[in-house]
């Protein structure tokens, strides 16, 4: 997870967090498809959301006057530019979207992004009565955002420096990242 590495130091446990459960090669990202056939309402509610759709906010002429707040250029096509890959598109550097595979499967924040790469964990948490299951699915690689990490993970993006954003908007600072009312912008919360 390269995104990790520009983070801001109030985030930093979220690293420790993190980084303690990759203690051997990093886990490869397997998709969204790979998550559909289980969570398939969470799955159709977040197609439509604004995280699924993120890379097309990289396209010329898409929030032109965004892009100018933030002394980005409007009929620039920045779909091509490395530096906003890390949180428009999902495993970047890692597998998934590359320039030369630019396949519409990576594109825009997905579940992976902010639940871990699901190489090691798919198959063990699908084990309802699995012992020890936070622990083990944490060292698995499973991150649930506003738990394990802590909003760390909203905050890689949010609250980066990286973010063309994040100088001009004191409120990604001033955010509860934990408050459900967020929820609308990813998907809908699971079905007790
Ligand atoms: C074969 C079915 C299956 C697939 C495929 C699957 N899941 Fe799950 N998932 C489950 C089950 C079963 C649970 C446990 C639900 C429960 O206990 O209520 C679960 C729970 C979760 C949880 C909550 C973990 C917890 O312990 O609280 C997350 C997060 C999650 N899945 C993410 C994903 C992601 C991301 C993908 C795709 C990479 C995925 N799942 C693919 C079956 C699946
Ligand atoms: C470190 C993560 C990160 C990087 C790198 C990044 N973005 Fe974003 N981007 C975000 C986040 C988070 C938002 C949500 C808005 C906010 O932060 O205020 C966003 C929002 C946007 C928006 C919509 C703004 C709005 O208010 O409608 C545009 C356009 C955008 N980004 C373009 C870019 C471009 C172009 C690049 C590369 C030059 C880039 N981003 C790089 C994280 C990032
Ligand atoms: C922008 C971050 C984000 C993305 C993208 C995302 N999730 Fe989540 N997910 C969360 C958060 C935060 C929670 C914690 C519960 C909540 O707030 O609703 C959660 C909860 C879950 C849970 C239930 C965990 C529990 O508490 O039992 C499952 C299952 C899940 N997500 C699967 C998915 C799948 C599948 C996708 C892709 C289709 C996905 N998520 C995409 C942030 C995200
Ligand atoms: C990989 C980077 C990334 C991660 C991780 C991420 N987001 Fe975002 N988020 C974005 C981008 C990019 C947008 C811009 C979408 C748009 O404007 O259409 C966005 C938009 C939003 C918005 C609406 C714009 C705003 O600033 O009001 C909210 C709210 C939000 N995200 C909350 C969250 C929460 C909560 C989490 C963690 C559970 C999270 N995000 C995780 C990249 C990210």
């Amino acid at each position: 997870m390269r995104v990790l590495r520009q983070l801001p130091l109030l985030a930093a446990f979220a690293i420790v967090a993190l980084s303690a459960g990759s203690a051997w090669a990093e886990a490869k990202f397997l998709g969204n498809a790979s998550c559909e056939k289980c969570h398939k309402e969470i799955f159709d509610s977040w197609k439509k959301s604004i995280h699924a759709k993120a890379f097309d906010l990289l396209a010329p002429n898409t929030r032109a006057d965004k892009k100018k707040e933030a002394g980005l250029k409007p009929a620039e096509d920045y779909r091509k530019d490395k530096s906003c890959m890390n949180c428009h598109v999902m495993g970047w550097d890692a597998g998934g979207y590359s320039f030369d595979k630019p396949a519409d499967e990576w594109k825009g924040v997905g579940c992976e992004v902010c639940h871990g790469a699901a190489e090691r964990y798919l198959e063990l948490h699908d084990k309802k009565d699995l012992a020890k299951r936070d622990k083990k699915l944490k060292q698995a690689g499973l991150t649930k955002p506003l738990e394990s990490s802590g909003p760390g993970t909203c905050a890689t993006c949010h609250y980066s420096f990286d973010n063309p954003y994040s100088k001009i908007r004191d409120k990604n600072r001033e955010r509860n990242w934990a408050d459900p009312k967020w929820r609308e912008t990813y998907h809908v919360a699971p079905k007790k």
